[in-house]
């Protein structure tokens, strides 16, 4: 079956493609290190809260970066839902009909944020008063983000594979999973991995912000070295993934497609030298790396994109019918949106710092 017959015509759209491109993929770019800080974090956390201690532990056990969790998992949920309209405008007939064939798991993705976003408070709030209330509760929230993100994979690579969309034909109950995709599992293990690394500088930062931990450079120091380390797996899993794409692109990212290239070679490089600083303990030098390192993956996945829709879905097939007063008006009240998160941040940290202090 000729796949290109499944794929509806896609809506006239209000400006050029590029415009709803750049946004979207700059409000993944927050979106996902937003993500990433999360699930990192609460694997960090279950790790040290599972560990056996062979001593008797007399440190916080992270308690600080329990606290920032919830928080955090709000504003990536909300970072998210701007990345999700733009998505929509460009890709909205292939994004819908993906969504449809995984309906019933894709549905579930908003009672199991509501339970992630649950599991993280009540791990957070009952830290010392009900340890192990609040463990099962971060076991709870670590697999539901787990959850939420194999399924945004699923639905991503779906969407990038109308060839895969027959399938529907013999599963109509939207449950339609793209494992056979050889290119699934490394994609997905990349996100979790790239969790730890940001996860650990996450933790990183937290104590270096934090006025009263006593073990602040100890903790800077292993927050660093969590980054380092997972970044030198992300290496592997990496060239796993570049393996594992069709072999017909690789080319593209091997000199036949000069930005292709370039854009992967800048992502290893800031990539390597980004753990390097991590071993170093060099906390602003691996930060810097790894916010280039993320943009040029960013940029990667959309190349890669393009090269997976190609027998299907062309930039140029789009209709333009402007609207450019609409489209200048929402991007007034986006601005205004991130205005008003950034002063919802600023004071809650200042109240948490206030409440650390008191
Ligand atoms: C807290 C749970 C969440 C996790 C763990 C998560 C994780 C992810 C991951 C791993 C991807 C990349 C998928 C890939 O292409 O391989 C992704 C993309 C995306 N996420 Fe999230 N996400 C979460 C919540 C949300 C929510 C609530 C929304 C929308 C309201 C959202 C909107 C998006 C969009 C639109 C993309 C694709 C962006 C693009 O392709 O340009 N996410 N997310």
């Amino acid at each position: 079956m000729d796949p290109n017959t499944l794929i509806p015509t896609p809506d006239a759209i209000p400006a050029p493609p590029w415009v709803f491109i750049v946004l979207e993929q700059l409000l993944f770019l927050l979106h996902i290190l937003v993500i990433n800080a999360v699930l990192g974090g609460l694997l960090i956390l279950l790790i040290s809260r599972f560990r056996k201690q062979t001593v008797p532990d007399q440190s916080d056990s992270g308690q600080p970066v329990a606290k920032k969790l919830p928080i955090l998992i709000a504003l990536g949920i909300n970072f998210g839902i701007p990345p999700l309209l733009f998505l929509q405008v460009v890709y909205g007939h292939l994004f819908y009909s993906s969504s449809v064939l995984m309906g019933t798991y894709w549905i579930l993705i908003i009672p199991v944020l509501i339970l992630a976003y649950y599991g993280a408070y009540i791990h957070s709030v009952k830290f010392i008063t009900a340890p192990w209330f609040s463990k099962s509760a971060l076991v709870v929230a670590v697999i539901f983000i787990l959850y939420v993100g194999f399924m945004l994979v699923n639905n991503n690579s779906l969407m990038e594979q109308p060839e895969k969309w027959s399938a529907y034909f013999e599963n109509r109950g939207g449950t339609i999973l793209n494992l056979t995709d050889p290119a699934f599992i490394p994609r997905y293990l990349h996100f979790i991995v790239a969790s730890l690394a940001v996860g650990g500088l996450l933790y990183a930062l937290i104590y270096k912000f934090s006025k009263n931990s006593t073990e602040k450079d100890q903790r800077i120091k292993q927050g660093l070295l969590i980054f380092a380390i997972a970044t030198s797996i992300q290496v592997v899993v990496g060239f796993w993934y570049l393996l594992s794409i069709p072999s017909d692109f690789m080319p593209n990212f091997m000199g036949q497609d000069l930005f292709s290239t370039i854009m992967l070679m800048v992502g290893i490089a800031a990539g390597i030298a980004s753990l390097v600083f991590g071993f170093l303990g060099k906390l602003n030098a691996a930060i810097a790396h790894l916010v280039i390192t993320v943009i040029a993956m960013i940029i990667n996945r959309f190349n890669l994109r393009m090269m997976y829709l190609s027998d299907n879905f062309q930039l140029n097939q789009l209709t333009l019918s402007p609207q450019y007063g609409l489209l200048i008006l929402f991007i007034f009240i986006l601005l205004i949106g991130v205005g008003s998160i950034i002063y919802m941040l600023k004071v809650s940290s200042t109240k948490t710092e206030r409440e650390v202090s008191s």
